[in-house]
């Protein structure tokens, strides 16, 4: 008895920190070498598939590999409905049809049902044995000393296994989602991508308008003058064939020539300046291309091709810059996006066909200083309220949605002035006074 005891106190001591796997072999074991059993186990039981599975199992004082079994016609059958079953001998005779058993040659048989913390029987512990059980109910006293702990630990155990099964679905589920996000950013990424270009050449069009437009006036001019003169020649031709030219005539005729020809020049002259200006201001829009300008008529061949624009709305423009600017370097192709997307906003948001603002003007001073660059662009509109002004460079910001707004002029504007020119912006508005945007760039040298 007292070995007994001591072989006890052991057991519990060394379980003190042995948790799954450890903790139930361990245990089983000790209970084996304590109750002198051929077979000792403890299983789970799995009531819709009517199975015992155990957990841990010690055949002959050595830890066996663990099995399924089906319950039926078996006297673990009566434990997982909640009774001890207490068989000394001859259990083969009492559950004929348990072939395991038969096959086992096992004579005595002891389980015990274990409780999970609702009262319903999860699994087992179960003694067999080859001969007759001699002090079975001090075993099955000793397997109710232990259950509660082996309950608690398959109760534990269960709950971890489900938690670690929970944390790797919901891992599943964020690197799904991630997966999704960033995929819809790479679309919406691609879309601002598609957008920024649509605005580009939405800008180019603007210029290229412009610039039609300016062209056809001498053009329209240089024909006419292309026609007086052939009229004159014509004329000309017939009077010395017939004999019959007059000094007078002859005069006429010349003085005719003479001022159709200027005019033919000087407007040929315009369109082929024209065209140059285009060229230097259109010069690889999308190039990163550094050149020296001239302030004043790069400013001045761009505002004659935002003209026709500004005329829609009945605004006139003015520029005031000295007409000797020292020459500067920068990128005029990204300036001129810079300018085109600022006025063409105060096309298109500061002023309205039918408001009462009397005269619809768009100012524009440069300077430069110091090889900076300071241009204040300002028209005498509608303005903006605060909470429009702090959206304005925000991509896809506009008040005219679903009136061809794309909201991302001035976020084109910023990140070119910031990002390509090394630049510096301000806004100020007041709302029915107009808008002012102050911009610096330094020399790009
Ligand atoms: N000169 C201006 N006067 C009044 N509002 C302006 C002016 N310039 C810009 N805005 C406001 O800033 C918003 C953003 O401009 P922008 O980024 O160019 O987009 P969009 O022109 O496509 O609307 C405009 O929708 C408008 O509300
Ligand atoms: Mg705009």
């Amino acid at each position: 008895m007292q070995a007994f005891d001591n072989n006890l106190t052991s057991v519990i001591k060394s379980l003190k920190s042995s948790y799954g796997l450890a903790f139930f072999n361990n245990l089983t074991l000790q209970l084996h070498q304590l109750i002198n059993a051929d077979y000792t186990f403890i299983a789970k039981i799995d009531k819709e598939r009517y199975i015992s599975q155990t957990i841990s199992l010690v055949a002959k004082g050595k830890i066996g590999d663990n099995f399924e079994y089906s319950l039926n016609d078996t006297p673990c059958a009566d434990v997982s409905d909640d009774s001890v079953c207490i068989y000394p001998e001859r259990i083969c005779q009492l559950y004929p049809n348990d072939q395991l058993l038969i096959d086992m040659k096992i004579e005595g048989y002891l389980g015990t049902p274990l409780h999970d913390s609702n009262g319903e029987v999860i699994g087992l512990i179960v003694a067999l044995y080859e001969s007759t059980i001699i002090n079975s109910e001090k075993i099955v006293a000793l397997f109710e000393l232990f259950s509660g702990r082996i309950s608690a630990e398959i109760e534990r155990e269960d709950k971890e296994k489900k938690l670690t099964e929970l944390n790797l679905s919901l891992e599943d589920k964020v690197n799904e989602r991630t997966t999704e996000l960033s995929s819809a950013l790479d679309r919406l990424r691609f879309t601002q991508d598609k957008l920024i270009e649509q605005e580009k050449m939405a800008s180019l069009g603007n210029l290229v308008a412009g610039v039609a437009h300016e062209i056809n006036t001498p053009l329209g001019v240089a024909v006419l003058c292309g026609s007086n003169i052939e009229d004159a020649l014509e004329k000309l031709n017939s009077k010395v064939k017939s004999n019959s030219l007059k000094k007078s005539e002859l005069e006429h005729l010349i003085s005719i020539l003479n001022q159709s020809e200027k005019s033919l020049s000087f407007n040929l002259t315009r369109a082929a300046n024209l065209v140059d200006n285009f060229k230097e201001m259109a010069v690889g829009i999308n190039t990163d291309d550094l050149m020296s300008i001239n302030v004043h008529l790069w400013l001045n061949s761009l505002i004659g091709s935002l003209r026709p624009m500004l005329h829609k709305k009945s605004i006139t423009i003015e520029l005031l810059v000295d007409k000797n600017p020292p020459n500067f370097i920068t990128c005029p192709a990204k300036m001129s996006q810079v300018i085109t997307n600022i006025i063409s906003n105060s096309a298109a948001h500061a002023f309205e066909a039918n408001d009462d603002i009397s005269d619809h003007q768009v100012i524009i001073s440069a300077k430069v200083c110091s090889d900076i660059l300071s241009i204040k662009i300002s028209d005498n509109g509608k303005g903006m309220t605060d909470e429009v002004k702090d959206n304005i460079f925000e991509p896809f910001y506009t008040t005219k949605r679903g009136e061809g707004g794309t909201g991302l002029g001035l976020s084109i504007v910023h990140n070119l002035i910031i990002n390509n020119l090394s630049g510096k912006l301000e806004v100020e508005s007041t709302v029915g006074q107009g808008t002012s945007f102050n911009l610096e760039f330094p020399s790009l040298i």
